[in-house]
């Protein structure tokens, strides 16, 4: 069996290496992939720019396509698969829209019941700003633009001067474009985050499922101790020590379930992933956002976690099976810190000679993801802000974080930066 896998980053390099794990695979397409992807067992690279993806899945007998990220998933890439006959993994264009438009997802949390913080919509700037006025001068809000912003859309305003500074930034000047001519300003909530992964198997007319597999918490701040600036993500852990059962119990109940019941009341045909961005307070849990997608790096830090056949998973989300899937997953924990350039998520210089001591490497529990490098003959050159993640496995959260950073050390390029505390900060 064949498939194609549509991405480029580290979530892709684990999700390719995942199913090409698999008996059933001869091959894994990644388009573009990267240079991890080029180098891994079963998997080739291929350029497909717009149609020629459906093409080429045509004339190669591609069993199935998985979509790695939201652009894609938002633009319809599922639509136009279908159309086509193709099987493809995702959520169409329509269900897309709980992660392309904050105000769609923030609605239908309201209308099935999914806890959330409370939060209005605004598409005129000044209502918006007479709106923060009528709120206590001190009081901390979330500014969030409704469109998708690659990370960049969520402001913490610490007073209402800087909630209004966000929004004529946002909705006036348009800093991010048409993704701010709609922005949401949302209660701040305080606890712990959690990302939930899941898959999801919902169609129309049948009974659906979502799946959730071990969670996993991303450290998105640049320096050690949560300081600096947002990033992408600098590393992740799975499972979360302090996401306790009542925690777990609570997100099924008021999160999962209605999103599930929301799902199937709209009619949306889902099979793919879903991603649940959890603050957990005091045990009780709130939904701060859906991704209709695998998160970046959580995935390197789950997938290696799963004991299960990732390709017959698949499968089973596409045949409607997916409810019994022997979905099983090993003891122990994965530490996945990412190795960045220097001066990311600001600009950094590309093009560094990766070097890797490969023989310490192999004596650690940790497997390499590449997110952004390339491959120059057999040596990988930088290419991204994140450019790997190493993600070893422990039988504890401990030794997985010793294994980790060991494992690091083998690893050098002249730009390299990292955080030291993935794993042991909450
Ligand atoms: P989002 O893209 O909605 O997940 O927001 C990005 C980040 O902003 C989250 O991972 C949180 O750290 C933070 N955030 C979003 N909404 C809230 C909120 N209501 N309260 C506190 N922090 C938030
Ligand atoms: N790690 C957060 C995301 O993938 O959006």
């Amino acid at each position: 069996m064949k498939v194609l896998l549509i991405g480029g980053g580290g979530r892709e390099h684990a999700i390719a290496w995942k199913l090409a794990e698999s008996e059933l695979l001869e091959k894994v397409f990644v388009a573009p992939g990267n240079g991890g992807t080029a180098l891994e067992a079963k998997c080739e690279n291929r350029t497909l720019v717009g149609e020629e993806a459906i093409a080429f899945a045509q004339t190669e007998g591609i069993a199935f396509t998985v979509v790695g990220p939201e652009a894609p998933l938002a633009e319809g890439i599922v639509d136009q698969f279908r159309k086509a006959g193709l099987a493809i993994i995702g959520p169409d264009k329509n269900a897309a829209r709980l992660e392309a438009s904050k105000v769609f997802a923030k609605d239908f949390m309201s209308r099935y019941g999914v806890r959330t913080a409370k939060s209005r919509a605004f598409s005129e700037y000044r209502e918006a700003l007479l709106y923060v006025e009528t709120l206590a001068p001190a009081q901390k809000l979330v500014i969030k633009a409704d469109g998708l912003a690659a990370g960049k859309g969520v402001l913490i305003a610490e007073t209402i001067g800087e909630a209004k500074d966000a929004l004529v930034s946002l909705m006036q000047e348009r800093t991010l474009g048409d993704a701010g001519k709609t922005a949401l300003i949302e209660e701040f909530l305080d606890g712990q985050e959690v990302s939930v992964l899941a898959a999801v198997s919902v169609r129309p007319g049948a009974h659906g499922v979502i799946r959730p597999f071990v969670a996993a918490r991303d450290h998105k701040r640049r320096f050690d101790n949560n300081a600096g600036p947002n990033t992408g993500g600098m590393g992740a852990v799975a499972p979360v020590p302090d996401f306790s059962p009542a925690a777990q119990e609570d997100f099924i109940r008021h999160i999962l379930e209605p999103t599930l019941r929301g799902m199937e009341t709209e009619g949306f045909d889902y099979r793919g992933f879903i991603f649940f961005g959890l603050m957990i307070h005091r045990e009780t849990c709130y939904l701060l956002e859906y991704n209709v997608r695998l998160g970046d790096p959580e995935t390197q830090a789950v997938l290696p976690l799963m004991d299960a056949d990732f390709t017959q998973l698949c499968l089973a989300m596409l045949d409607g099976s997916l409810a019994e899937f022997p979905l099983a997953w090993k003891r122990g924990a994965v530490c996945a810190p990412v190795a960045v350039a220097d001066g990311y998520p600001g600009p950094y210089h590309k093009g560094d000679f990766i070097s890797i001591d490969r023989t310490s490497f192999a004596h650690t529990n940790a497997r390499l993801f590449v997110s952004g490098a390339e491959l120059r003959g057999t040596a990988l050159y930088t290419a991204g802000g994140r450019v790997v993640a190493v993600a070893a496995y422990g039988q504890d959260a401990v030794t997985a974080r010793e294994q980790a950073y060991t494992a690091l050390e083998a690893i050098s390029f002249d730009t390299m930066a990292f955080r030291k505390d993935i794993g042991s900060v909450l």
